[in-house]
Order: C-alpha cells, then structure tokens, then sequence
C-alpha cells in the first residue's frame, strides 16, 4: 500500500511506477501550471512536490506545508524556491544539474549564431517575398571566428560554452565571482577579467550566472553604456537579470547592435512588450535544456530526489544539504548551499 502522497505540477516524459511504488501520484494535467491557490492546497496534504521553475515556492507556501518532506525541482536554477524557508522547516530541496549543461550551451551557441549571423531575420525576409535577387551587402553581421566572446558566470554551462568557442578560435574572457584555477583556464583558454572591462571588449556576451539579489537587473543602462556599440548579448540563465527596459534603450538606439533572449522577464514575455517590435532582438521560449534526451534525464534526476527525500535518504542532487547537519545537531540548517550555471 501507498505510504506517501505526490503532487508534480506537470505531466513529465518519464515513468512513474518507481515512485507510485511508495506513494500516491497526483499530476496536475493541464497545460498551464497549477494556480497558486491549487499549490497552496495541495502542499498541505502531500509529503512530495514536484515542481518546476514556473512554480513560485515561496514561505506562505512552505509555511502551510506542514506534512511536507521534500521538495524536488526539475530544473538546475531554483530561484522560485525559498529556499531558507525550507530549510527551516527542514524540507530537502532536490535540483537537475548537470544534465542539461550541453543542451543549454548548445542552444547558446545557436542564439549566438542566429543573432550574429541574422538567421531569423533571414527567414522573415524570405517569406515576406523580399528575397529578390543577391546583395552585396544584404543582412551583414560581424564574423564570429577571431571575435571576443566575454563570458559571464564560469560555472559548468559558461565552461561548456567555453569549450565550444575553441572550434571558433575566438578569444574568451570571463568574469566570474571566483577565478578559477590556472590549469582550467588554461585547458579551456580562457582569460579572467573584470566585469567591466570584459563590457567594454567583449564582441559577444553570454550570460551564465544564476539569478541572486547581486545579479537582480545586472545588465540595467550604465552596463549598455560601456558596451561596443557592435556587441550582441546572449541570455539564456534568467531574465531577470537584463532589465528590459535598458534592453530596449539600448537596442532601439543602437547602444548595442543585437541580442538573443532565452530568458525574459517576466516569462513569458507579454505579447505587447516594445522589445517584440525590434528586428535586432531574437527570443525563444525558455527551451536552453529542451532536448528530448536532457528533457528525459532531469525528470529522472527529478523523481530519483523525490523517491529519496521520502525514503529518508540523502538526495542524490540537494540544493540545501544544511538540513542534514541540522538534523544531526551540527549546524544552524539556514545556510542554502549555492550552485552556479
Ligand atoms: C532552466 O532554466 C533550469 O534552471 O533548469
């Protein structure tokens, strides 16, 4: 017989019968996720969440969830989870990482191309009927190979985007809260530097570093302001941490020539934002870890923390392992270990 209650806020592309083996399953079938009144209800019966990014998991949440023991988020970033709520209410907090690091810096690597190279404004002037004759200087964007590309957030995504810039022998710079040691920066040829100096030379900036109160608005007008005025920024971490009103600024007065967003704020980006009006910007839907297989292994990874929160096991991917020392007396359990992109 069932000895848990399970409530996941999505149908996932896995199986279930490991976890209905121990408890009882709930999936919300809709394809919007589950209203906050429905979470709010549902957390206070169940002794397993499985939520995703779009899932707010804040205090009142957790504060309500008096039978909860674990929650498990199908995604590496948890910046909808509060995460010194649980951990003093001494509920694990489960995390993907890992798994999607290629999926998601392959997708930057596309946004880096489509935008440089003009790729969807290609399209759009091909079906429009434009496409006429060949021109000498139609759709001109800069060269990537040789170009400076400044990495922000050296984390396992920005080391992977590194690694794929060596096949465009690119110089790459990066600034990151910790240098990392000389040997891996010298494996992956990579250069530290300050932010700003990595603003004012980067050719391309990709963003890798998790959404915090330090990284809230990052990219804001002063940010823009140093930037060439040829750069093209690369988003595909959170989109909270480009202010898109600067955004805007600074894409409709040429401060910077392009950028590609993965991420937005708010997500999904409403349909009467001004950047939708401007041909220099591409957006995609939040889909960095949107491989079939990735997609399958983080609802794996996902259960895997869930079956072993509610065995009373050491999580396989924690985000707060503080609980465990708390629990053994031998730490305050408020500290949320924290992981970067
Ligand atoms: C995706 O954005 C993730 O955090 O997994």
């Amino acid at each position: 017989m069932s000895q848990f209650k399970v409530f996941v806020t999505r149908r996932l592309p896995v199986d279930f019968t490991a976890l209905e083996q121990i408890a009882t399953v709930e999936v919300w079938q809709e394809r919007q996720p589950p209203p906050y009144e429905v979470l709010l209800e549902q957390v206070k019966q169940v002794d397993g969440l499985l939520c995703l990014l779009t899932d707010p998991i804040d205090r009142p949440l957790i504060e309500a969830a008096t039978t909860l023991k674990v929650i498990s988020q199908m995604a590496v970033g948890y910046d909808n989870i509060d995460i010194l709520a649980a951990t003093a209410r001494k509920i694990l907090v489960g995390h993907t990482p890992g798994v999607l690091t290629d999926a998601t810096a392959d997708l930057t690597w596309a946004l880096i191309m489509a935008a440089a190279r003009r790729v969807v404004e290609g399209d759009r002037f091909t079906r429009s009927g434009q496409w006429t004759t060949w021109e000498p200087d139609l759709l001109l964007g800069p060269n990537i190979t040789g170009a400076t590309l400044g990495i922000l957030g050296l984390g396992r995504i920005g080391q992977a985007v590194a690694q794929r810039a060596r096949g465009f022998a690119m110089r790459v710079i990066y600034h990151s809260r910790h240098r990392c040691p000389p040997d891996l920066e010298q494996s992956l040829g990579i250069e530290y530097s300050s932010f700003a100096h990595l603003l004012q030379v980067s050719d391309f900036i990709t963003i890798h570093t998790p959404l915090s109160e330090d990284t809230h608005h990052l990219f804001s007008d002063a940010q823009f302001e140093q930037m060439k005025s040829s750069a093209i920024l690369i988003n595909t971490a959170r989109g909270a941490i480009v202010d898109p009103d600067a955004l805007y600024r600074a894409l409709s007065r040429g401060q910077i020539a392009r950028a590609a967003l993965d991420v937005t704020e708010p997500e999904p980006i409403p349909m009467e934002s001004p950047l939708l009006t401007l041909d220099n910007l591409i957006i995609t839907p939040h889909i960095g870890s949107a491989s079939v297989q990735t997609r399958r292994k983080m609802a794996e990874m996902a259960i895997a923390n869930l079956i072993a929160g509610l065995n009373n096991q050491v999580l396989p991917n924690c985000v707060n392992p503080a609980v465990y020392s708390w629990e053994q007396g031998t730490g305050d359990g408020l500290q949320g270990s924290s992981t970067t992109f």
